[in-house]
């Protein structure tokens, strides 16, 4: 049995470091275990130019220990009024790697998002020509839509739409949920890859109401059927190089999550290296685990593998029941369990 494993530094390519005093919370959990981090723009008001970007970059920065080796790589949130000209010198000054697509009204902080994607063609064709990313919250928003199905509409409707009618544009399906997506991206272009978070390799939608609501399993896209979750499970693990580490870590106060109308978001950023090794682990693939979290992101993207190596050993990691006090106290993904892998520091 392999008790030990040492692999190049990860990155995660899908995280909400959030602003203020909870950015000050949790980046340094980000930090500690990921060389680079796709930062998610949805802060109120979101990060739509590039002088909200150096801002925001320079906020996160502050917020980490002074020896900390950690790059965050910058999103432009779009917008019905998102400019092509602008998004492409913010691209090529290395401030925006990317751009998130959020449907209007999808989830946290989408108010502002894009109300007909077909409508930015200029921001895409210019995008698709400069080999910047598109990043896409994948779920359509129409209320006489089931909840459930929402995901698998969208790559039925918009993003088949899309990759054909932009074949050369990269496009990342964000956190992806579903047999359909994973399914579609596996078979699509090389043009076409998708992250894949810990919660939707380990839980489904029973973990929902587990003996009664449990608010802390709520993320969006929501946690679907086993059978769906066995199908991301196996994209993950496949050795697909379309399939990458994005942990979608988004961390709401726990009296936000613990209400009435309880935000989406599961903070998984503590334990997220140890979560997904479990996965590996159980599914006796460990010798693909490395090009999944150090490797796959990084070549779609276009950017160096990282230097450097980090190690993970097997032992007990109990996981705390909350982390932080507070304003920011949290509840983890896998709270109060333990974790089977430890990342060595
Ligand atoms: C994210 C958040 O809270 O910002 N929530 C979530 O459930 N994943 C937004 C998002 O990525 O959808
Ligand atoms: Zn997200």
């Amino acid at each position: 049995m392999t008790d030990r494993i040492t692999i190049r530094r990860p990155d995660d390519w899908h995280v909400h470091l959030r602003d203020g005093a909870m950015l000050q919370a949790v980046a340094a959990h980000t930090a500690r275990q990921f060389a680079r981090a796709i930062v998610m723009p949805n802060l109120t008001p979101p990060v739509t130019d590039a002088a909200a970007a150096v801002a925001y970059r320079e906020r996160i920065m502050a917020a980490l220990p002074a020896d900390a080796d950690f790059t965050p790589l910058m999103t432009c949130y779009l917008t019905d009024a998102a400019d092509a000209a602008a998004i492409a010198d913010a691209h090529a000054a290395g401030v925006f790697t990317a751009c998130k697509l959020y449907p209007a009204h999808a989830t946290t902080n989408s108010a502002h998002g894009v109300t007909d994607i077909f409508r930015l063609a200029p921001v895409l064709e210019r995008m698709q020509a400069i080999g910047m990313p598109l990043l896409i919250h994948g779920e359509v928003t129409d209320r006489d839509i089931d909840i459930f199905d929402r995901e698998a509409v969208f790559v039925d409707r918009i993003l088949s739409r899309l990759v054909r009618e932009f074949p050369a544009l990269k496009i990342v399906l964000e956190h992806i949920t579903t047999a359909e997506a994973a399914a579609f991206v596996s078979e699509g272009p090389a043009t076409l890859a998708a992250t894949i978070t810990p919660q939707h390799l380990i839980i489904n939608r029973n973990a929902l109401f587990d003996g009664g609501l449990r608010p802390h399993a709520y993320c969006l896209p929501v946690v679907k059927r086993e059978k769906h979750r066995l199908a991301v499970r196996a994209a993950a693990v496949s050795g697909s190089p379309k399939f990458f580490l994005g942990t979608d870590s988004a961390p709401h106060v726990v009296g936000a999550k613990e209400s009435g109308c309880g935000c989406a978001g599961i903070f998984n950023a503590p334990f997220a290296l140890e979560a997904y090794l479990r996965v590996f682990d159980q599914e006796g693939a460990l010798d693909k685990f490395e090009a999944f979290v150090s490797e796959n992101g990084a070549r779609f993207y276009g950017l160096p593998l990282n230097a450097g190596t980090i190690t993970l050993v097997r032992g007990e990691t109990p996981v705390p029941t909350i982390i932080g006090q507070g304003d920011t106290a949290l509840v983890p993904f896998h709270a109060g369990e333990t974790l089977g892998w430890r990342l060595v520091n």
